[in-house]
């Protein structure tokens, strides 16, 4: 945290979890986080099948929605894609992007997370941009030129500070239950406020810098009392509405 004057982001990314039923967990998240002073935003981006449904039973609260992918194109013979326009339409307003799992299940390079976030830019979503080194990267001591190489190059021309998000997600403590160390995360986090300043000077402390991987209720305080973290970026530990919230309850504790 205090980076200045960013708004904290607490972000649940359900990954490919969730039926019908799991509206009753949004609910719950929804209406949990009307007892916290508003001092942070909280998102869901669940599966596509899902976000019509989330979207409305998150209307009229303060839960944000958004989706997990875009496509670059807003239309077009692209089956099973969707568009950044289509999540707009149903009422999202944020898409992850660039996340590990899609680099590598997928083969998304830099570039193209870039152009799926100019598609974002276009139908007036905010992307969270995701970049994070492998295990043998880390070990290689390659940390900072990975993450260097996939902010720079995942970061479209259009962006400016407030546009975009950037969520640090070590690909060895994603889904792993290995955290990085608080000095694993500051190293990182700095250096991304430093290449951001570089790139949109002034403006570097306007985008939020996210912490992603095995964050949990246990080890969110330490973790978002961090230099240049401004929130967290949520996998296993939000599909649990008493989990998630009390990783808002951390992140807002520290405002
Ligand atoms: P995790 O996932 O919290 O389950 O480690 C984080 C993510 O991949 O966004």
């Amino acid at each position: 945290m205090e980076s200045g004057m960013v708004r904290p982001l607490i972000a649940g990314n359900w990954k490919m979890n969730g039926l019908s039923q799991s509206c009753d967990t949004i609910a719950s998240i929804a209406s949990g986080l009307a007892t916290y002073d508003d001092v942070a935003d909280c998102l869901i981006c669940p599966p596509a099948t899902l976000l019509s449904k989330v979207v409305e039973a998150a209307s009229g609260s303060r839960l944000k929605t958004g989706a997990q992918d875009c496509h670059a194109s807003s239309s077009g013979a692209h089956t099973g894609d969707i568009a950044a326009e289509m999540i707009a339409d149903i009422g999202g307003e944020y898409v992850i992007i660039g996340h590990s799992e899609r680099r590598a299940d997928h083969g998304e390079t830099s570039e193209m997370v870039a152009a799926k976030a100019e598609a974002a830019f276009r139908a007036g979503l905010t992307p969270i941009i995701c970049i994070g080194e492998t295990l043998e990267e880390r070990e290689a001591g390659r940390t900072i030129e990975v993450v260097s190489s996939q902010l720079a190059g995942s970061i479209p021309a259009s962006a400016f500070g407030k546009s975009f998000v950037v969520a640090y997600e070590p690909v060895w403590a994603i889904g792993t239950g290995k955290v990085a160390s608080t000095g694993q995360v500051e190293e990182v986090h700095d250096k991304i406020r430093e290449i951001l300043g570089e790139r949109f000077p002034g403006q570097a402390d306007e985008t939020p810098i996210l912490y992603g991987g095995s964050m949990k209720p246990g080890n969110a305080a330490e973790l978002l009392a961090v230099e240049n973290v401004d929130g967290g970026l949520i996998g296993g530990a939000s599909l649990k509405a008493e989990d998630f919230l009390a990783i808002y309850a951390a992140c807002v504790t520290q405002k």
